[in-house]
């Protein structure tokens, strides 16, 4: 199975409060975006965003220029439905994002769980080529993966496991370590993933 029909599959056969990802309320994300203070016209990608309500939480409070990047059709269509009329003031984006041609700079590049599943180093040069041409001296970017003691699967694919330091060594310059946090994800089973969220601004 290749990549987009695994995503489209997780999506079309689970709801999106089943997955193990789910978060009610993506806080520590939030808590981070908030402190890179870019201001609520400032341009914001939540790549991989999948069902995430991340988008809900920026909306509710004002950023005017949010995307929502994800490679599975029906991840977005979860979304776009859960917020109803709100959803015309958000760009959908449906693309890989080892192909994908960024069409403007963002201020603020997140990703939660989504760099991690890259295991070809081919895919992570893919994936930084990408994060060069969306992003400009001064911007931000958050990048939560499971941590070095985190799982060694997900979705049932292998993942990349990173401390805050082994992913700036990854990115290398010209994006510099600025942050980082641990959180420790609940997931809707009980069971505990251990998350780093580093974060970077570009020189
Ligand atoms: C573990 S989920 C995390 C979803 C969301 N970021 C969250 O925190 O709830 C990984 C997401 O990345 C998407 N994804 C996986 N590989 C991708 C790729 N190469 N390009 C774009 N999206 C991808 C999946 O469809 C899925 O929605």
């Amino acid at each position: 199975m290749d990549r987009k029909q695994h995503w489209d599959t997780v999506y079309t056969s689970k709801a999106e409060t089943e997955v193990s990802w789910f978060q009610d309320n993506p806080a520590t994300s939030l808590a981070l975006i908030e402190q890179a203070a870019i201001g609520l016209d400032a341009a914001v990608v939540d790549i991989g965003g999948g069902a995430s309500r991340l988008v809900d939480a920026l909306l509710a409070r004002q950023y005017r220029s949010i995307s929502v990047l994800d490679i599975a059709v029906d991840a977005l269509a979860k979304s776009k439905a859960r917020l109803g009329a709100q959803a015309a003031d958000v760009t959908w984006i449906v693309a890989d994002i080892t192909r994908w041609q960024p069409p403007q700079q963002y201020a603020l590049w997140h990703d939660r769980a989504v760099f991690h599943f890259l295991t070809d180093p081919a895919d992570r040069l893919a994936y930084r080529t990408a994060l060069l041409a969306g992003t400009a001296a001064g911007n931000r970017i958050i990048i939560a993966s499971f941590a070095l003691d985190g799982p060694e699967r997900c979705s049932g694919l292998p993942v990349m496991r990173y401390a805050p330091e082994t992913l700036q060594a990854e990115l290398g310059t010209p994006f510099v370590l600025t942050d980082s946090r641990h959180e420790e994800h609940r997931t809707p089973g009980g069971g505990v993933q251990r998350f780093q969220y580093s974060c970077f601004i570009r020189t």
